[in-house]
């Protein structure tokens, strides 16, 4: 197994910069709660929330998927969960990567019961070819082609979150990344 080098270092910085700006105006004047899933967004959402220019506070998620790195099966446990009601908040869901779709599809309806006062997506990465249940994703990194990415907070069997950039995992398919 190699890694081989996807999106650098300034070229995530200067993207993530980008979609804090928007979110910092399309949030002004509204209480905002971001909430990372765990773990592989932590990394994004540690650089993206220090570009939002408003009073914003944090929880985080954290899942476990049943299924392989490579077949999600959309069945996901929520293992750690907010630490304070989200009613009549406005929530950002900050995700790694949306692969199938699955994790996010249920995590949204699950916080939907929860009576935010509104509910939207932000991911870093998203491959698109992979979709088994579509999502809006409001703001949207980079989109991928058809290949496991570690770096920046994503894993492989958890290791090279550490990587400062993306890059693709070359020769033997993973057995089992995880969030
Ligand atoms: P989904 O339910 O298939 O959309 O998968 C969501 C989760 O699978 C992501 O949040 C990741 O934790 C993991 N995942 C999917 N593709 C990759 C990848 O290329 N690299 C690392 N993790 C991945």
């Amino acid at each position: 197994m190699a890694i081989k080098p996807l999106i650098d270092a300034s070229t995530i910085a200067q993207r993530v910069t980008e979609l804090a700006h928007e979110i910092t105006n399309d949030y002004l004047g509204k209480e905002l709660v971001i909430v990372p899933v765990l773990k592989g967004s932590y990394v994004f959402a540690a650089d993206l929330v220090r570009y939002i220019e408003l009073d914003l506070s944090v929880d985080f998620l954290g899942v476990r998927s049943y299924g392989d790195a490579q077949d999600s099966s959309g069945v996901v446990q929520i293992t750690t969960d907010l630490s304070h009601s989200i009613e009549d908040k406005h929530v950002i869901l900050i995700e790694d990567i949306v692969d199938t779709g699955l994790t996010v599809s249920y995590l949204f309806k699950n916080l939907s019961t929860r009576r935010p006062a509104s509910l939207k997506l932000a991911s870093l990465l998203h491959k698109p070819s992979r979709t088994r249940e579509a999502v809006k994703i409001d703001y949207l990194g980079f989109a991928v082609e058809d290949v496991f990415v570690v770096g920046y907070g994503l894993d492989h069997a958890q290791k090279f979150r550490n990587l400062p950039y993306l890059a693709v995992v070359t020769g033997e398919l993973p057995p089992g990344a995880s969030q």
